[in-house]
């Protein structure tokens, strides 16, 4: 058990799968320039042509949806940029409407427009995360031009009510975003299905490369571009490709495919294991998130008079690797919008810790931490001064 290393950061980011891996790595010969008309050129824009099918068939969308960026940061930023220019060519007149607990790919972004006069509603969640429909139902008007509302939460993993929350959005003209990059390979998201018009990915949360990711626009969604050049992605996302990256991303979206609900499973009983072993070995303890409606592998939980930086670094003293508050957060002592926006006690929002479980943890590993967490709760509430 000693010089262990368990890693339960997955929502942070992943590692690259063995098979990702090694398509990358037979990919080299591909590092012709897609845009090039020779052999070379053509060799690499059939690999990306192939990566688009491939991510396109895992979110229920059309190849010619895809739109390859540099991550769903990019992403994001782009869907509230086309929102912004649809309210200048309005002149002025629309709102964009997100919520309290977007990441800040998103939060930051709204913030940012809302400085340069752009009108912003967010909407509230409930206690355990979930978004609050008839504060959204109240927001919405006919002078909304997007609805931007994630599919799952990073810190908590709850899971929101997407499909309704796109009816509602199109039933005022309003076009829906999600920004669904931790539900992608965890829960199923058919853009069709659902009936959203723009979603954000990236790749590294799903066993794939980083620096890479889509944005998918569907049904003739609008697109407007932050960067001007070459005549990639239909102008809107120029630069030449990534050839590797992206066909790594292909890869890692077939395996998402193949093996979703066989890994939603392993996860669930992994999270079910370790929730139920705190719960019953860790005593004044909360659980943070909707339990229902949750990502399988994520798992948020306060531990009252234990400090969440104390606890990570004596884990991390075990090989243990898990996170406090969003990883975006980490370096500073805010604690989490994500949880006091629930409600909260900004007490309990310092004492969170997210473990996020991933497709190569153990059950053994999970064993390991219910052993080593009891004793670093008990140390530092003991050393704490309440
Ligand atoms: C929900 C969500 N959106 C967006 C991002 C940003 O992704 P990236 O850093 O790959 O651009 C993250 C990453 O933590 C995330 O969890």
């Amino acid at each position: 058990m000693d010089n262990r290393f368990v890693y339960l950061d997955n929502n942070a980011t992943t590692q690259i799968a063995p098979e990702v891996w090694q398509i990358m790595s037979e990919s080299q010969q591909l590092f012709g320039n897609a845009s090039s008309m020779h052999g070379f050129g053509r060799a690499a824009a059939m690999g990306i042509s192939k990566a688009r099918g491939q991510v396109a068939s895992l979110i229920g969308a059309n190849e010619k949806d895809i739109y390859f960026t540099s991550g769903a940061t990019e992403s994001n930023n782009i869907v509230f940029n086309i929102a912004r220019n649809i309210i200048d060519k309005k002149d002025g007149k629309g709102r964009i409407v997100t919520t309290t607990i977007e990441h800040p790919a998103s939060i930051e972004t709204v913030k940012f427009l809302r400085k340069k006069g752009y009108t912003i509603d967010l909407v509230n969640v409930d206690q355990s995360g979930l978004i609050d429909l008839e504060d959204l139902k109240n927001k919405l008007d006919n002078d909304v031009v997007l609805v931007s509302v994630m599919s799952a939460n990073n810190e908590t993993g709850t899971i929101q009510p997407i499909k309704e929350v796109a009816e509602l959005a199109h039933s005022v003209g309003a076009l829906f975003h999600s920004d669904a990059t931790q539900s992608i390979g965890k829960v199923d998201i058919s853009m069709q299905e659902i009936g959203i018009d723009y979603l954000s990915l990236s790749a590294h949360k799903f066993y794939g490369p980083k620096g890479i990711g889509v944005l998918a626009a569907r049904n003739k969604a609008p697109m407007h571009n932050l960067m001007h050049g070459g005549h990639q992605e239909n102008g809107y996302r120029p630069g030449t490709y990534n050839n590797f990256a992206i066909i790594g991303l292909g890869k890692a979206s077939d395996i998402a495919k193949r093996d979703l609900s066989y890994e939603r499973e392993k996860l669930w009983k992994m999270r079910e294991t370790l929730r139920k072993g705190i719960l019953d070995r860790i005593d004044e303890v909360v659980i943070n998130g909707n339990q229902d409606h949750c990502l399988p592998g994520t798992l948020n939980v306060s531990f009252p008079g234990a400090e969440g930086e104390s606890i990570l670094l004596y884990l991390d003293m075990e090989g243990i690797a898990v996170s406090t508050g969003s990883a975006c957060a980490t370096g500073s002592l805010e604690p989490s919008y994500v949880l006091l926006a629930g409600g909260l006690d900004v007490e309990l929002a310092h004492g969170s810790i997210r473990f996020s479980l991933g497709r190569y943890n153990t059950m053994e590993e999970i064993e390991y931490v219910l052993d080593k967490l009891p004793p670093i709760i008990k140390r530092i509430r003991e050393m704490s001064t309440r």
